[in-house]
């Protein structure tokens, strides 16, 4: 691979949505931010000048990170933020990984607006695993708010309560052309295409709080790969995206005319949260069609339509089969943890209410420190962390469904312990305290294999009987199904402090997150490598 350099600068710049304007924290003044292109084996650098008022890291979500858990970008836990003024060159190689990944801000919820795509390209004359196509193009969904995020959040924590939710839903940055304040029909993404040809979509789901249905009017789409791993090819109407995942879609451009509705909406499974039923739109345009031409509509899913998502979920097989995990024999796995998930409410005497809505995994609401873990970790630091996470709940739990279940929560900025190369199986078990609801776990530093998901509560002798061991998906960041479990395996090769979180925002902000201490190797390449010398400093 060659060295790639890329410059971030995180400017402020006023943009105007649903007929408003506001200022908005940008890379390079652009929302969404500009698309790092990159190819496998190539060593990135990217320079990341902090010019707003905010500290600011940027997190490379989805890359490996091999032994450069420095370059992993969260707050407090791979690295102190970038100070207003300062910067940071983020230093790191893409291994063994091709596809749509993508980047974020990963502090407060300045990730709103700054993010944009990566893609990785295969190694030079490595064809793709399928047709190649015509042209490639990356759809970013994410949301809007009129308002200031920050102060939505900040509000939520004084009171104790849940968020307002956005205003609206983009593509590629713009409500788009059924939006309340749309001048046209033109306005919003245009996605042009040529009679005949195939093209490549690349989409992410930048939101902070939303699964989304994804769909084109009239139109197949055919899934190839899903968070930079190839899958079996499958076709589906509806593309099913939660926040922090990347899909790719083949697209045949097989009419010859006109006009189409692209949407992207919301996948909301809980009744718990306000009703959101914002769609973002875009349009599909033929080469030669009249732009006055009208335009085909698409049937949108409705919100809490799960077996839409359950049966895209289902139908996602990785390509390859590999030797991992299938050759690890149950009984023989080094770590077998149960975590439960979920939303609860704890008393707050600083709260308006009185009390506050708090999240947590195994009954622990994870405070964040004010120092880098990673540090903490690498230079033996005391006092940061304590490494006594639970392998299972601390309170017994049994989900029945209808809720509340396991509603105690603890604090503590606890990690749990993985000895190198250890092999672990992960059941994430939604336990709906207040309402079931799909989270979307995302792992830092791995790529996990989803052996298995359920309804209901899992169940340790027979569960693992349906696992599938053969073409298991390897994935970032997984949907765990709601009022049910999932069940997730990796082997622990990449040494350094690693977060684990919902990637609802508002959801790890609440403390539905933990992180894993993997420890060195003995080897000679297997060990986390030292801090690079501009490592901000807290
Ligand atoms: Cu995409 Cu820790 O996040």
């Amino acid at each position: 691979g060659i060295t790639r350099h890329y410059k971030f600068n995180i400017v402020t710049r006023d943009i105007t949505r649903l007929c408003s304007s506001k200022p908005i924290l940008t890379v390079n003044g652009r929302f969404p931010g500009p698309t790092l292109s990159a190819r496998e084996g190539d060593n990135v650098l990217v320079k990341v000048v902090n010019h707003v008022k905010y500290n600011v890291t940027i997190h490379w979500h989805g890359i490996r990170q091999l032994r450069t858990g420095w370059a992993d970008g969260p707050a407090y836990i791979a690295q102190c933020p970038i100070q207003p003024g300062q910067s940071y060159v983020y230093n790191f190689t893409l291994t063994g990984q091709r596809g749509t990944l993508w980047y974020h801000a990963h502090i407060l919820w300045l990730r709103a607006t700054v993010h944009g795509a990566i893609v990785i390209k295969p190694k030079l004359n490595v064809p793709y695993p399928f047709p190649k196509p015509y042209k490639e193009v990356v759809v970013v969904l994410a949301e809007w708010w009129k308002a200031d995020t920050e102060a939505v959040i900040n509000q939520a924590m004084q009171t104790g309560g849940a968020p307002n939710v956005s205003d609206a839903h983009t593509i590629n940055g713009h409500p788009g052309p059924l939006s309340t304040c749309a001048s046209s029909s033109l306005d919003g993404f245009k996605l042009q295409v040529q009679k005949g040809k195939t093209y490549l979509l690349r989409i992410v789901n930048a939101a902070l709080n939303e699964d989304l249905f994804f769909k084109i009017a009239g139109h197949k789409l055919i899934v190839v790969e899903v968070d930079a791993v190839y899958t079996k090819p499958f076709a589906t109407d509806t593309v099913v995206i939660t926040p922090g995942q990347t899909t790719n879609v083949l697209l045949t451009a097989d009419k010859s005319t006109g006009r189409y509705l692209v949407t992207a909406s919301p996948f909301m499974d809980t009744m718990v949260v306000e009703v959101d039923n914002r769609t973002a739109t875009a349009t599909l345009h033929y080469e030669n069609s009249l732009t006055t031409s009208a335009i085909t509509t698409v049937s949108i899913p409705p919100r809490n339509a799960t077996p839409v998502a359950t049966a895209f979920a289902d139908s996602i097989r990785s390509l390859n089969s590999r030797s991992f995990p299938a050759d690890v024999p149950r009984g023989a796995i080094d770590h077998s943890l149960l975590f439960t998930i979920g939303i609860g409410i704890n008393p707050c005497a600083t709260c308006v209410n009185g009390s506050r809505v708090v999240g947590a995994i195994n009954n622990v609401s994870f405070v964040m420190p004010t120092t880098s873990l990673l540090e903490a970790h690498f230079f033996k630091k005391k006092g940061v962390f304590t490494l006594d996470f639970p392998g299972k709940p601390l309170v017994e739990f049994n989900y029945t469904g209808s809720g509340p279940a396991n509603l105690q929560t603890m604090t503590g900025t606890r990690l749990y312990r993985l000895a190198y190369n250890s092999t672990v199986q992960l059941v994430l078990q939604d336990t709906g305290i207040i309402a079931p609801e799909s989270h979307p776990i995302h792992l830092h530093g791995y790529n996990f294999f989803v052996v298995g998901k359920g309804l209901g509560n899992y169940n340790p002798k027979t569960s693992p009987l349906k696992f599938n061991l053969v073409d298991p998906i390897e994935r970032n960041t997984i949907a765990v199904p709601s009022g049910g479990w999932a069940a997730i395996r990796f082997r622990a090769d990449n040494p350094g402090v690693w977060f684990m979180h919902c990637h609802f925002e508002v959801h790890t902000t609440w403390g539905l997150k933990m992180a894993f201490v993997v420890d060195n190797g003995k080897g000679p390449n297997e060990s986390l490598l030292p801090p690079p010398a501009d490592l901000p400093k807290c």
